[in-house]
């Protein structure tokens, strides 16, 4: 079980937003900006089910950007197999779910797309990094990613996110990345552009 929140949607058709917060946020951090991206949207907003100092995290680390494989691998079966349950405890269709997440939740979604096919049917992605390296991937055939990222991120250096664009289209994802010049904190502008293409793809 991971600690949640559901919210139904008005329009049942277009995909539920799974939001996956930051490292130290919690499933109450990106409600507003799934507001903004998807206003017709069901919400399933998870608290990541790892402490680290008191932060919540989906995965645990070893130190900054150098993650725990065992532990990845691990919480990603989790997420997938609560995507699962949550689907039929509150009956929406478990293959109509896009992902948005910041920082490690944008991670444990990329993490999703590599390990599991048909885990998403598409996702957001601020400022993530390239989750795990040296796997077989899945097919992602078709599956539309927006990945926003900061020419001066010092969490996420540009070279992590274009290795993640180029893996995840090695799997057949159609990746879009939208550079901004700024760090590694998620700006309105990227929101914005977010939900430009979900409209695109989803609306
Ligand atoms: C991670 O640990 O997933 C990344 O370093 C991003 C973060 O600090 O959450």
């Amino acid at each position: 079980m991971m600690k949640h929140i559901f919210q139904k949607g008005s329009n049942l058709e277009t995909p539920v937003l799974l939001l996956l917060h930051g490292t130290g946020g919690t499933e109450t951090d990106l409600l507003g900006i799934a507001e903004m991206v998807s206003p017709e949207s069901s919400v399933l907003s998870v608290r990541g089910n790892v402490l680290e100092n008191g932060m919540p995290r989906f995965f645990r680390r070893l130190a900054e950007g150098v993650f725990d494989e065992e532990d990845l691998v691990f919480r990603t079966q989790e997420l997938n197999e609560f995507l699962d349950q949550a689907a039929k405890e509150y009956e929406f269709d478990r293959n109509n779910i896009v992902a948005l997440g910041y920082s490690n939740g944008a991670n444990i979604a990329a993490s999703l797309l590599l390990h599991y096919e048909g885990a998403l049917k598409g996702a957001i992605l601020h400022h993530p990094m390239v989750p795990r390296r040296g796997i077989d991937l899945p097919n992602n055939s078709g599956i539309p990613v927006f990945i926003a990222a900061g020419v001066n991120d010092p969490i996420c250096p540009a070279k992590e996110t274009e290795d993640l664009s180029q893996l995840l289209q090695s799997a057949g994802a159609k990746v879009e990345v939208k550079w901004e010049n700024f760090g590694h904190q998620l700006t309105r502008s990227e929101v914005e552009e977010a939900g430009v293409w979900f409209q695109k793809h989803f609306g």
